[in-house]
């Protein structure tokens, strides 16, 4: 049946065909409006608003159809979208019966319903995959609770702490992500079928059945409300794209880290290219690519944003040209999740280089003022002070931390306070050494192994709880 016989006088020209049809990303959502349509059909026949026959012979058609494949459809840019496609086959199979289909049905609540359908498949792989990136994350973190390194603030030597506690600053940031997408999928668990065109309809249909029958939490109460809104969409991409931000800067840390002038971590040669010109290059290219990518995941986010922005509520055509940015966002930010989290379980940690560096540069400068609170009830800030001046010294004069003892530290602290500290010598080398440091930051949160270690656990726990 040709939909446009009715009102219109012949065809759009096929640019304008082609220009407005969705056929390409409907694709997607093909299993969808089949599985919409079974649901849709199946609550008219209970209902009795259409012929019990006719709707089986439909149904009969819609499950041929699964099996046949998108193949089986007529998919001329002329035929729109997917759900005219689909019931020109339901007709080439019972007849004009076919149109008993849409009985109390626009394409508006089907498009948003089919939407919400596939997105939540999406979304639970998401949500499985991230758990699986967390947990090799724990794995990883486990190998490494006493594998000392600096951590930086401004990029710049700061203290100490473990290569595992900043591994589970990731794990930790990638759990908000998750619960952030679990929390998305919730508004995506919402049923529009019913809604019609935008005010229901006067046959005596049966939301809750078809809610139900398609395993949807609940009803999307307005009718208007069900095929105008889209913030189902900006929500998901919105924690999509929260999520390329962890993952952008957990590629950023990988190819500033694989640098020589860092020589923390070794990339594995599956996630690394070579130059067409210099034989030694080893270029950390899916990470760069990776840390590129995210951004087109920002771009599909400011688009559908401005597509939705100002739509006059129902259903405006526009609401169509969201749809290729939300596949976008979800596929793009789908294998950055994937192929990060293999770059990184296969990353190999330099433990010398992260204890040379760990020792080089002053990094326990923080302890040992807090030494001097600790033992000599000294301020912090004028402590602060006399390690502060201390190390500039010592920088000057070539030495290193490991050169400073209570006699060096006297000359600063004379010379600022006019009187000595007479620091234990032991104590000063113990809060020099970064191994030592990071065993003392046993608080919540910090780097200690046993802190760690339960902090591990705890993650583990989650993971387990939401994987069951
Ligand atoms: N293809 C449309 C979309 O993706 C659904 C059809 C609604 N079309 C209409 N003319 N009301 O949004």
């Amino acid at each position: 049946m040709n939909l446009r016989s009715g009102r219109l006088k012949g065809k759009m020209t096929s640019d304008a065909a082609q220009f407005t049809s969705s056929l390409d990303f409907d694709q997607r959502i093909f299993l969808a409006d089949i599985q919409c349509n079974l649901a849709h059909t199946t609550m008219l026949k209970e209902q009795g608003i259409i012929p019990e026959d006719d709707a089986d012979q439909i149904l009969q058609a819609l499950n041929e159809l699964e099996e046949e494949g998108i193949d089986a459809l007529d998919i001329d840019p002329s035929v729109e979208d997917i759900h005219m496609a689909l019931e020109n086959y339901v007709t080439s199979k019972v007849g004009e019966v076919a149109g008993f289909m849409h009985t109390g049905k626009s394409r508006n609540d089907q498009v948003a319903t089919d939407l919400r359908l596939v997105l939540r498949e999406e979304l639970s792989t998401i949500q499985a995959h991230l758990l699986k990136f967390i947990s090799g994350i724990l794995d990883l973190a486990d190998r490494h609770t006493e594998t000392v390194m600096v951590g930086y603030t401004h990029l710049q030597h700061a203290q100490p702490t473990t290569f595992a506690h900043h591994l589970l600053s990731y794990a930790y940031a990638l759990k908000r992500d998750y619960e952030r997408v679990k929390d998305a999928y919730k508004r995506v668990d919402m049923c529009p079928l019913g809604s019609a065109a935008l005010t229901t309809t006067s046959f005596p249909i049966d939301r809750k059945r078809t809610c139900e029958l398609l395993g949807f939490s609940k009803i999307l109460k307005n009718s208007i409300d069900g095929v105008s809104s889209r913030d189902f969409i900006s929500e998901t991409v919105s924690s999509l794209s929260i999520l390329c931000i962890t993952l952008s800067k957990i590629c950023e840390e990988l190819i500033i880290w694989s640098t020589y002038e860092f020589g923390l971590i070794e990339i594995a040669g599956e996630y690394s290219s070579t130059s067409s010109i210099m034989p030694q290059k080893k270029n950390p290219d899916v990470a760069e690519i990776a840390r590129a990518k995210c951004a087109g995941v920002y771009g599909e986010l400011v688009a559908i944003l401005t597509i939705l922005k100002s739509l006059p509520q129902s259903y405006n055509r526009d609401l169509q040209e969201v749809t290729p940015h939300l596949w976008s966002a979800v596929d793009s930010s789908h294998s950055l999740l994937n192929i990060t989290a293999d770059m990184l379980s296969t990353t190999e940690f330099n433990q010398e280089r992260g204890e040379e560096l760990a020792e080089a540069n002053f990094s326990t400068a923080t302890e040992l003022a807090d030494l001097m609170v600790k033992e000599k009830k000294l301020p912090f800030r004028v402590a602060h002070q006399i390690v502060g001046r201390t190390v500039s010294k010592a920088i000057e004069e070539g030495l290193k931390p490991s050169d400073i003892n209570p006699k060096y530290i006297d000359m600063v602290a004379q010379e600022l306070t006019g009187e000595n500290l007479k620091l234990d010598g032991k104590l000063v080398k113990n809060a020099l050494d970064p191994k030592k440091v990071v065993r003392t930051r046993n608080v919540i949160g910090g780097p200690a192994p046993e802190m760690v270690e339960e902090a591990i656990s705890n993650l583990r726990e989650f993971v387990d709880r939401e994987i069951k």
